[in-house]
């Protein structure tokens, strides 16, 4: 990754040219940069989510207008001093909340959402395995799985992980080694109502075998590398396995802004929590990257186009 000088976007029909002042870092960007899905090619300017201020307007678009403050999670190319956002993806920022707290969340925060809601409805009562319970989706989704009133078992690679989850309410904070074995202890050999795993080949197998009968395996990412097979006879009993992506749930511009929606008022009303681990300047975004895949994060990475 290198920082080069790029001709100004123009706006097509549909779009808008934002100045960027914080965008997001996401593990989706790691995977852009290695291949593991489309995105990244050499060229490429990396980065699918931030926040900044309209400066042009393409043809035809009215909303949102020069000068309004936006966030999104879908736009290539956020990485950078300005980026061209599809108006219809871009999201009003709430007047007291700050750019940088808007890129921080949105992805993560509506991503926790979904995957809580839609994906698998935790009801009161419900165990939840959350792996990377201290990484960015991880420690949102274990408020938002509390707040609905299941119980969390997190795994985490350092006690200074499991600290900060246990910090934002997650119940039990446990080892990967041997966690399927864990999560059966805790929950009288019957399993959890659903495993949300990120993490991909390394856990994907045995958090299979740590969901109940029937219960829901979720696998939203592949931060240790893709599961590339499916051995059906490990499938021991029946569950649901599903590989869930945001813009699938995401039809319409309505979902888009009560999800945002729901996001921002948790973070309004004091519910949620958003925890910027570090801060790097446009130059420093390769630094991001090697701190994320190096497991030493916990919460969210930001890049401060301002800086
Ligand atoms: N499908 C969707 O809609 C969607 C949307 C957003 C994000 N995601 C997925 O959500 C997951 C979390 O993303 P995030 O941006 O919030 O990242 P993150 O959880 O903050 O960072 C990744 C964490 O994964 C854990 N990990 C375990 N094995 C790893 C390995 N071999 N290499 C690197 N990390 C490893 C580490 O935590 P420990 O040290 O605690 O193990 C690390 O801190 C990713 O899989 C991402 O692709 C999916």
């Amino acid at each position: 990754m290198t920082v080069a000088d790029l001709p100004e976007p123009r706006p097509a029909a549909g779009q808008v040219v934002v100045r960027v002042s914080a965008a997001g870092v996401n593990f989706r960007d790691v995977y852009h940069r290695e291949g593991t899905v489309p995105g990244g090619e050499v060229g490429a300017v990396l980065g699918v989510e931030g926040a900044g201020t309209v400066v042009e307007a393409g043809p035809g678009v009215e909303d949102p207008r020069v000068g309004e403050r936006v966030c999104w999670w879908r736009a290539a190319g956020s990485y950078a001093e300005q980026a061209l956002v599809d108006a219809a993806m871009a999201i009003p920022i709430p007047d007291d909340m700050s750019d940088e707290l808007a890129a921080a969340s949105i992805l993560q925060g509506t991503t926790a959402r979904y995957l809580c809601t839609d994906t698998y409805s935790v009801r009161r009562g419900d165990t939840v395995l959350i792996h990377a319970v201290a990484g960015g989706v991880g420690l949102l989704l274990t408020q938002m799985v509390k707040a609905r009133g299941g119980r969390v078992i997190g795994t985490t690679s350092t006690p200074e992980k499991a600290a900060i989850a246990r910090s934002l309410g997650a119940d039990e904070v446990i080892d990967y080694r041997g966690f399927a074995d864990r999560v059966l202890e805790l929950t009288e050999g019957v399993g959890a109502a659903v495993a949300y795993d990120g993490i991909g080949q390394a856990t994907f197998y045995d958090s299979l075998a740590a969901v109940r009968t029937r219960g829901t395996m979720v696998l939203y990412g592949w931060a240790s590398g893709p599961v590339t097979s499916l051995d059906i006879r490990r499938f021991t009993r029946s569950v649901f396995v599903t590989r869930p992506g945001m813009i699938d749930y995401t039809p319409t511009r309505a979902i888009l802004l009560e999800r945002a929606d729901a996001v921002f008022h948790g973070i309004a009303e004091g519910s949620l929590s958003v925890r910027v681990f570090a801060r790097y300047p446009l130059e420093e975004a390769a630094r991001a990257h090697r701190d994320l895949q190096s497991r030493a994060t916990t919460g969210k990475l930001v890049i401060d186009v301002g800086l």
